[in-house]
């Protein structure tokens, strides 16, 4: 197609770069995730003015076609039609006891076979993958550790790195003191300490619906009792659910993903988590802050972390460097805040420390900058990989299938309809070879069997296209 525009035309320029966009999407040249030309180059092209060009990305970005992301330019979006959102699930009517072992252990099996299609696995890091820079990082470390590097760490943490994190926190405004912070083995070790430090055997925690299987299978493990509140595919959990939820239940604290949920990738704005933890506070209950994924928000800003709201002290973040470095290196951490002196035993108690050399290359790993940078292109790669998988999934499933809009992260939630058992499909899906997250295990009251999640979190290629495709074709096999 030659890319021109004509004075004579009785439409207006921009009109004619606007269906230029169209023509080159409509035809495949241009796919969703990819980058418009830059408003120079099209002006160049064209010879129109750059104004011209911006005017027309502009309206094509109010009429939901392509959109805007900071200092990188116009991307084409995969759906020009508004997504179907996931549907409100009732609140429990009590909180359960849970066992979802068995799945749980299949799709760890199944994440981990050889050459499988990793869309069960959420290693978003695999899209802009960090092996070489920390491999170089880690020979510069082992070259400085001496005998340091077959020693304990401290229980707490390699102080350098805490200081750093700790500057980190300052940039939302949250100040925290030395011994608030506990360095771990990634944010489930986090998670696992904070539950310990708050809660006994019995107790009653809130979780999101759906919720990070991980989470539910802690809590089975610490003998607590899960209520799962709802949660908003926009804006992370119903305020009004959980407001519900407290005055029926004795609720000793919530796990709740303040950021990007995983599976929905819903994002919690500011103004929100202010009244959860003031909501909360109101009423003495505890908030674990998930924050894992708060660094991979699509939107203009990141969001600042829970703990910058609370005013008494009840709130504890759990984070790690899992989802945006390495999660092989099992590193993460919590900001305990009164709970320290309790969080430090436990932390003693379970793992001593986490890996000295771990931990000293990551701290070398941010301190260079690399970190950042590597940081800035896995959002774009992600955001990219998003609307690939939007627009392939629309293309091979059903138009009744409901798909999220995730606002971040690296998961897509699917609710494919009463009518099919996500149970079924992974296992026809992984005798193909292609490992998906079954929704079932997202939930304590196997809430979620006609849901699946996929991850994008992957070096998108043209096998990951087939994959979809094949999905397509399995699920008229897993009715139920
Ligand atoms: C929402 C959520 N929380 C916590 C974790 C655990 O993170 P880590 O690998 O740092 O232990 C994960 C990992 O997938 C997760 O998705």
């Amino acid at each position: 197609m030659s890319l021109v525009v004509s004075k004579g035309n009785q439409d207006f320029l921009y009109q004619q770069v606007m269906q230029l966009v169209r023509e080159l999407s409509d035809q495949g040249t241009l796919l969703p995730g990819e980058k418009l030309p830059s408003l120079r180059k099209m002006a160049d092209k064209l010879t129109v003015s750059i104004p011209t060009v911006k005017l027309a990305y502009q309206t094509l970005e109010a009429q939901g076609l392509v959109e805007a992301r900071e200092k990188s330019g116009y991307f084409l979006k995969a759906a020009a039609v508004q997504l179907a959102r996931p549907k409100r699930i009732k609140l429990s009517r009590e909180p359960v006891s849970v066992n979802m072992q068995v799945l749980i252990e299949q799709v760890y099996d199944a994440i981990h076979k050889a050459d499988v299609v990793p869309f069960g696995i959420a290693n978003p890091v695999a899209a802009a993958p960090t092996d070489k820079m920390l491999a170089r990082t880690m020979r510069r470390v082992m070259s400085m550790a001496g005998s340091r590097a077959i020693n304990y760490g401290a229980i707490d943490g390699y102080a350098p790195l805490k200081k750093q994190l700790i500057h980190r926190y300052l940039d939302f405004g949250i100040g925290i003191d030395n011994q608030e912070l506990v360095i771990t083995n990634g944010a489930q070790e986090a998670l696992t300490i904070a539950l310990k430090c708050v809660a006994k055997v019995g107790d009653v925690i809130a979780i999101e619906s759906p919720c990070y299987f991980g989470i539910i299978e802690l809590i089975e493990s610490l003998g607590l009792k899960a209520l799962e509140i709802p949660l908003c595919p926009d804006d992370g959990i119903w305020l009004d659910d959980l407001t519900q939820a407290l005055s029926d239940h004795d609720i000793k604290a919530c796990v709740f993903s303040t950021s990007i949920n995983n599976p929905v990738g819903s994002f919690m704005p500011n103004h929100k988590r202010k009244q959860l933890v003031e909501l909360l506070e109101s009423h003495e209950v505890v908030l674990i802050e998930d924050d894992v994924y708060g660094d991979l928000y699509f939107g203009a800003e990141r969001g600042i972390p829970a703990q910058a709201y609370s005013k008494k002290g009840l709130v504890i973040t759990c984070a790690s460097f899992s989802k945006t470095a390495a999660p092989s290196y099992r590193v993460g951490w919590l900001i305990a805040g009164q709970f320290a002196p309790k969080a430090r035993r436990f932390k003693r108690a379970f793992s001593c420390s986490t890996s000295l050399i771990n931990q000293w290359t990551l701290y070398e790993f941010v301190a260079s900058g690399e970190y950042e940078r590597n940081l800035k292109l896995l959002r774009q790669k992600l955001r990219s990989n998003k609307e690939r998988m939007i627009w392939c999934l629309q293309q091979s499933l059903p138009t009744t299938v409901r798909i999220s809009d995730p606002q971040g992260g690296c998961v897509i939630w699917i609710d494919l309809g009463k009518d099919y058992d996500s149970i079924k499909l992974f296992h026809l899906a992984l005798d193909e070879g292609i490992s998906i997250t079954p929704g079932y295990i997202f939930s304590a009251t196997n809430k979620y069997r006609n849901c699946i999640r996929l991850s994008y979190g992957l070096p998108w290629s043209e096998r990951f296209e087939n994959a979809i495709v094949k999905l397509g074709e399995l699920l008229h096999l897993a009715k139920k």
